[in-house]
């Protein structure tokens, strides 16, 4: 096992109807003037916001509002957030929604401390301080209620870039499984796809003797892959959405993923393609991570061979294990067409013509990508051409 540190300070308010208490937390974490964040409907149409304002008021606090955040979350909503809160003195930043909404308000919390433009901190630049953000989870998926992420979009040349720190893990996370019972069924299944892709970007390690995160990871696959079915099966089975909501979070604070090698190349592969063709995260992952497995396979068959075995109950052929490899990569397969995603490049909408251009928005010139294998532009040429 690698040497590691491990911060992750969130407070967790679990269950059913914990979003009244929001105005109590808020005073806990020092919040007098909040800019509450939401996306494009989904919790005016529930309620939701109504209850949190309510929950405010009556704990004394003062709020303003910026809704409108959209699926891939775009840098222009961001540059208005900071204006709001630099005009208005904002010290603390309420996101109420899934990953999108989340990932915005950390983006306005680290712009508005900052005299220059926020989009530095997704080009690299060592992020010093943020605003306070608290999130209100409605979608179980990105994990960033307990990460050190934030995804944005630019509009100017649709880059998804990422930005990593200690300092944007929200401080409290209030977690109420009822409220993803609204969740269509493609959201459910997109944000089971990018919990499961959260594991096993750490999963798949050159690092050995890493037992006890082998295991959580492991724990966390298998509770995913039961519980999604339950869920889109009854939207309302509070068990399944609860215990998927803890996967969710679980699955992306870095808990099943400290002292080893992680990969995320993936991940990069993928942002790619939402940026380009604004598809679902989680979509996008169902098509790149098989056809990632496929070509990284031959670097540690026994690797693959262990997550047949251990995730989808393949029988280990010891005479040759490649064959139970490429088996647990078919399950996988299997699962995600299951539950609804899309596999291939086609029912993405993405084109095979447009390869050449993902490659080069990535970036990688004569660098690599990923630390399992690590991969040059020519192999992730290679990698989305597996996905077509
Ligand atoms: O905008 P509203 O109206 O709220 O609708 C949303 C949105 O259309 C809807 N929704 C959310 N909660 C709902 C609901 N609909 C009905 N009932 C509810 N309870 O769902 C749609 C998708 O929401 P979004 O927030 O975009 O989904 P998700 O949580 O999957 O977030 C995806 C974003 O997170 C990034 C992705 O790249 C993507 O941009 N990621 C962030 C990470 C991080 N910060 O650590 C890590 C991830 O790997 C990921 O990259
Ligand atoms: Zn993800």
């Amino acid at each position: 096992m690698n040497n590691f540190n491990f911060y992750s300070p969130t407070y967790f308010v679990f269950g059913k109807d914990r979003e009244n208490e929001t105005g109590k937390y808020i005073q806990r974490f020092g919040g007098k003037k909040v800019l509450i964040h939401y996306g494009s409907g989904s919790v005016i149409k529930s309620g939701l916001l109504e209850r949190v304002k309510k929950s405010l008021e009556s704990s004394g606090i003062a709020f303003s509002e910026l809704g409108g955040v959209v699926p891939n979350p775009r840098s222009g909503l961001v540059y208005q957030g900071i204006d709001i809160c630099k005009k208005e003195n904002i010290d603390f930043i309420l996101a109420v929604g899934g990953g999108s909404v989340i990932d915005s308000a950390k983006a306005i919390a680290l712009g508005a401390l900052y005299e220059g433009d926020f989009w530095e901190f997704y080009n690299g630049k060592r992020i010093d301080k943020a605003l306070p953000v608290a999130t209100i989870l409605t979608l179980t998926a990105a994990g960033s209620e307990g990460s050190t992420g934030s995804v944005i979009t630019h509009e100017n040349g649709m880059l998804k870039r990422a930005a990593n720190s200690d300092l944007i893990r929200p401080v409290f996370s209030i977690l109420n499984p009822q409220l993803t019972c609204s969740l269509p069924p493609y959201q459910t299944a997109c944000g089971a796809t990018d919990m499961l892709a959260h594991v096993m970007e750490r999963y798949f390690t050159n690092t050995k003797e890493v037992e006890i995160t082998d295991r959580l990871c492991e724990g966390i696959m298998l509770t995913i892959i039961n519980e999604t079915p339950k869920a889109l099966a009854n939207p309302d089975d509070y068990e399944a959405r609860a215990n998927l909501m803890w996967a969710g979070m679980v699955a992306h604070n870095d808990i099943c993923g400290v002292g080893r090698e992680q990969d995320w190349s993936t991940h990069n592969m993928e942002h790619e393609l939402s940026g380009l063709y604004d598809v679902a995260h989680g979509a996008g992952l169902a098509v790149m991570f098989p056809a990632w497995m496929k070509y990284v396979m031959s670097h540690d068959v026994n690797r693959f061979a262990q997550f047949a075995v251990r995730i989808w109950g393949c029988e280990m052929d010891f005479q040759n294990p490649e064959n139970t490899a490429i088996q647990g990569i078919k399950h996988y397969e299997h699962f995600l067409q299951s539950i609804g995603m899309p596999i291939r490049f086609s029912e993405l909408g993405a084109k095979a013509g447009d390869i050449p251009v993902l490659v080069k928005t990535l970036g990688l010139g004569e660098g690599t990508l990923g630390s399992f294998v690590k991969l040059t532009e020519k192999d992730v040429q290679k990698i989305y051409e597996l996905a077509v």
